[in-house]
């Protein structure tokens, strides 16, 4: 993992780092999620030390207040739409890239590109965004009812998991009253166009 880290940074180092800025839940969720990317990675061919790298740190900027989250984000320059500035800690995710560089001298474009898009989703998800997406959904800590059956997925087909955790994501957003990403429309079309559809794959479509 040190080969992708900035001068004077090392795996240890950054653990510190989560746990004093994270809290122990945030904590334990970033790790969670490093290696559910590492166990993904392994079994999609991707590098387990990268993806393992982009999970610990995908939501280091998730500890930030609504405020500093809109400055940071007119500071890099990122597009606060209506969206954002009714939900704000939407930009922990490419706010969070961007402090990968910052901070810890991440600046490989898998890893940052994976962490800008670990909330929303996009059009063009790799594999390595889908790792990433995933992990963070499926990792060990989370307890929601039906991550047993996205985790099971996951293991199987990364494209159905990530289209699973999508939709769930979106659905929660709309019970709660909030708006759309639409980033998250698009990532779900995406895999809709390519066929890729939970109907489908079940044999019923
Ligand atoms: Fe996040
Ligand atoms: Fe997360």
């Amino acid at each position: 993992m040190e080969q992708w880290l900035g001068e004077g940074w090392t795996r240890t180092k950054i653990k510190e780092w989560l746990k004093g800025k994270l809290g122990y839940k945030g904590y334990l969720h970033s790790l969670g999620t490093a290696y559910s990317c590492r166990l993904l990675a392994q079994r999609y061919g991707l590098d387990p030390d990268k993806a393992e790298l982009a999970g610990m740190i995908h939501d280091c900027a998730k500890s930030a207040g609504k405020g500093v989250l809109l400055k940071l984000a007119g500071d890099f320059g990122i597009l606060i739409g209506e969206i954002e500035e009714k939900s704000p800690d939407l930009l922990h995710a490419p706010v969070g890239a961007k402090l990968a560089g910052e901070i810890f001298g991440v600046f490989d474009p898998a890893v940052t590109r994976a962490i800008a898009t670990h909330t929303t989703g996009s059009a063009r998800m790799g594999l390595f965004d889908k790792v990433v997406y995933v992990a963070d959904y499926i990792e060990p800590t989370r307890i929601f009812p039906g991550v047993e059956e996205i985790r099971f997925l996951a293991g199987v087909d990364l494209d159905q998991a990530f289209l699973a955790a999508l939709e769930n994501t979106i659905k929660y957003v709309v019970g709660r009253g909030l708006p759309l990403h639409p980033a998250s429309v698009a990532a779900r079309n995406a895999l809709l166009f390519q066929g890729i559809s939970r109907r489908n794959r079940s044999g019923l479509g």
